[in-house]
């Protein structure tokens, strides 16, 4: 067994802290006067975070992450022996499905395993990540065989993507665990951010964080079923669901059409299908829908274009407005279809870094005989071009049919 320190100096550790949720929780919490700690795997993100740089785009976050650097009140590591040193172990790392949509129950306990000998008497294990239902109950039983003294909570992550630095101190924070101590300690830790807990039982919570997912991708498949409906019919969807909507408080939650992607709904919606032995006929229905509209606009261009001729211009590759996460993105499933259907495609986005094979705005819609709107990036408002163009969200202001 490794020497352990001393003394436990840190408020809270954050497993997986450089990845997208982890690290603006760990700005927030240094940001409000923790002392905080990073365990990330990645030596390149940890580099990148203690040399004052954000790994990816994150509104808000750079100016924080100088600060509660300068102050030192954060460290990444890529040492497990650094999870030793805090009273509070959040845990945050990717639950993805894998190819075959099962999920990947063991994600969790597979990084506990991992920085194992770190782990003392008397600190609290908080789970972050969005996990299988059961996940939380299974690192009780993990933490019980080691014979350590350690509270076990699951606190789900609610935050969108880009709004993290505002949405960690506004939303109500979801605290469980089986415990009155566990609930207490996560509640005073959370506290620091917000003043509105809710509290719930951990199986609760497991499941609010997936029904809070699936509620929004059914909710995004619907409009995009209506959409296309509108759509075969000539009909402009987005003029049909802001008339129906003006003063019309039941109908004000209707979503727009678009790409709807990322790395969270549709694999959450996946989790609760495999959770509920597959019998999820609206969660299916739901990634029908959503993951079928890229196959829908190329079907509706084929009809109007001879497009084995042209050269196809997408325009925005993130999975989503003003983002750099290309994680999950539809605009690359888009692509990979017309790559089949097309002459050539070419690919544009002013906020992805990642992806070598992406062309100037300027160049794509010289080069380009028709556009397609991948993802609705502000920079493509009011965009004047004279190409014909498919653009389910109405950046350019032409209407969304296709
Ligand atoms: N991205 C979102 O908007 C969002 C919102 C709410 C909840 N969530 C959930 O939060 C979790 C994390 O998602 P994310 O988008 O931040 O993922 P991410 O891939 O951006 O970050 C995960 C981080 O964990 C690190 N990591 C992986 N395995 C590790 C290990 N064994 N030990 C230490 N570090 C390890 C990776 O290097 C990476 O930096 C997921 O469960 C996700 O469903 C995500």
């Amino acid at each position: 067994m490794t020497d352990l320190p001393d003394q436990i100096d840190r408020d809270v550790v954050i497993i997986g802290g450089c990845g997208h949720v982890g690290l603006p929780l760990a700005l927030a919490f240094a940001d409000r006067g923790a002392k905080v700690a990073i365990y990330d795997i990645s030596q390149a993100s940890v580099d990148t975070v203690n040399a004052g740089r954000m790994p990816f785009a994150e509104s808000g976050a750079d100016t924080v992450l100088h600060r509660v650097l300068s102050a030192g009140r954060l460290r990444a590591s890529a040492d497990p022996a650094i999870v030793a040193t805090a009273e509070s172990v959040v845990v945050v790392i990717g639950t993805p499905v894998d190819e075959h949509l099962n999920p990947k129950q063991t994600a969790i306990t597979r990084a506990l395993n991992g920085c194992l000998e770190y782990l003392r008497d008397g600190q609290l294990i908080i789970l972050r990540s969005t996990v299988f239902p059961g996940v939380t109950a299974l690192v009780e039983k993990m933490v019980a065989r080691l014979g350590l003294q350690i509270e076990v909570a699951f606190c789900p992550e609610r935050i969108a993507e880009g709004k993290a630095m505002t949405e960690l101190f506004e939303l109500p924070q979801i605290v469980s665990s089986r415990t009155p101590a566990g609930v207490k300690r996560a509640s005073a830790l959370f506290g620091r951010l917000t003043s509105k807990i809710v509290v719930m039982s951990p199986e609760e919570a497991e499941l609010a964080k997936l029904f809070t997912n699936v509620w929004r991708y059914i909710k995004f498949a619907t409009a995009n079923q209506l959409y296309m409906m509108a759509n075969e019919q000539g009909l402009d969807f987005d003029r049909i669901r802001r008339g129906l909507a003006q003063d019309y408080p039941r109908a004000a939650d209707m979503p727009a059409a678009g790409f709807a992607a990322g790395p969270c709904l549709f694999k959450d919606t996946m989790q609760l299908a495999a959770f509920n032995h597959n019998n999820f006929p609206l969660g299916h229905a739901a990634m029908a829908v959503n993951e079928g509209l890229p196959l829908y606009v190329v079907h509706r261009l084929e009809q109007r274009f001879d497009l084995g001729s042209m050269t196809v211009g997408i325009l925005g590759m993130a999975f989503k407005a003003g983002s750099d996460d290309i994680r999950s993105s539809l605009s690359y499933k888009l692509k990979r279809i017309l790559e089949f259907k097309a002459d050539t495609v070419l690919c544009t986005d002013p906020y992805v870094t990642v992806d070598p094979s992406l062309l100037p705005l300027d160049e794509v819609l010289a080069r380009a005989d028709l556009l397609v709107v991948g993802a609705p990036h502000p920079e493509y408002r009011g965009l004047i071009t004279d190409k014909p163009a498919a653009d389910i969200w109405d950046v350019l202001g032409n209407g969304v049919r296709v």
